[in-house]
């Protein structure tokens, strides 16, 4: 559950409890191999698996990745479908380890504008993780922070509207439990891959006492020594939240 409230600061906050990464960098490693982009993103399905087993071998209690943006669209539309296709390659290979492991799969986004295979895999995966109680893998398609937080804003009005709630009881944990996170731990920590130091519309209400790390590692050759490396480096940050 999300709480509205930070954290005190007596609280450990030696490990994370939810990671986000904006895995960025697969075209630029794949550029430098001399490949298609498409090969940079397979190799990227690697590192998301390889970090994903890392997440929760070091007991982290949620790992959200941002896979697909909502201005993603933008990109041709063969790089669009083959990312639709890999997404379908990795539910296909990954689904039973993640059945086995008690992980729970969340999706974060409009993944049903996705084709209609897509988001049938998609309901399928869910639901198939649905009773697990383990360890939180959340991943971001067709998502956008802007457009999480415009339908929260829909929803609040059109209660408000219909005499369910006051405008003036609107706080922000009402804002937090209409956010996609509603059901994760508060972000704790937020990686960008690939040197690029911007968040691209990922979990901007979320990551507003997140702390920030931006490597210059390109995602596919981003694993478990580097997400060791992210969380021993947030174990030295000192989280203040206004405070002294
Ligand atoms: C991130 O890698 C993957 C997605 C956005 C789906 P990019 O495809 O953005 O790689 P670069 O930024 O072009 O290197
Ligand atoms: C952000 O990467 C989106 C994902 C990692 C899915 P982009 O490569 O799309 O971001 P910009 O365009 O460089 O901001
Ligand atoms: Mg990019």
């Amino acid at each position: 559950m999300a709480t509205a409230a930070a954290p005190q600061r007596d609280e450990p906050t030696a490990m994370p409890r939810h990671v986000a990464i904006i895995m960025d960098g697969n075209g630029r490693w794949a550029a430098r191999r001399h490949l298609p982009r498409a090969a940079g993103h397979r190799a990227g399905v690697e590192a998301v698996r390889a970090v994903s087993r890392a997440a929760r071998s070091m007991g982290l209690e949620a790992l959200t990745l941002y896979a697909f943006s909502s201005e993603n669209w933008r990109r041709p539309e063969d790089e669009v479908s083959g990312l639709m296709g890999l997404l379908k390659f990795f539910i296909r290979n990954d689904l039973a380890e993640l059945v086995r492991e008690n992980v729970r799969l969340r999706v974060i986004g409009d993944y049903r504008r996705f084709p209609g295979d897509v988001t049938a895999l998609v309901d399928d995966a869910l639901a198939r993780t649905a009773a697990n109680t383990g360890p939180i893998l959340a991943i971001a398609l067709n998502y956008g922070a802007h457009a999480e937080l415009v339908a929260a804003a829909q929803r609040l009005a059109r209660r408000a509207a219909a005499g369910e709630l006051s405008p003036d009881s609107i706080d922000s944990a009402a804002i937090e439990s209409e956010l996609e996170t509603r059901d994760l731990p508060p972000l704790d920590l937020m990686i960008r891959t690939s040197g690029e130091q911007r968040l691209s519309n990922f979990l901007l209400w979320q990551a507003a006492y997140a702390e920030l790390l931006f490597v210059d590692t390109l995602w596919p050759d981003f694993g478990a020594d580097e997400l060791d490396a992210a969380i021993r480096a947030y174990g030295q940050r000192q989280r203040r939240y206004g405070g002294l």
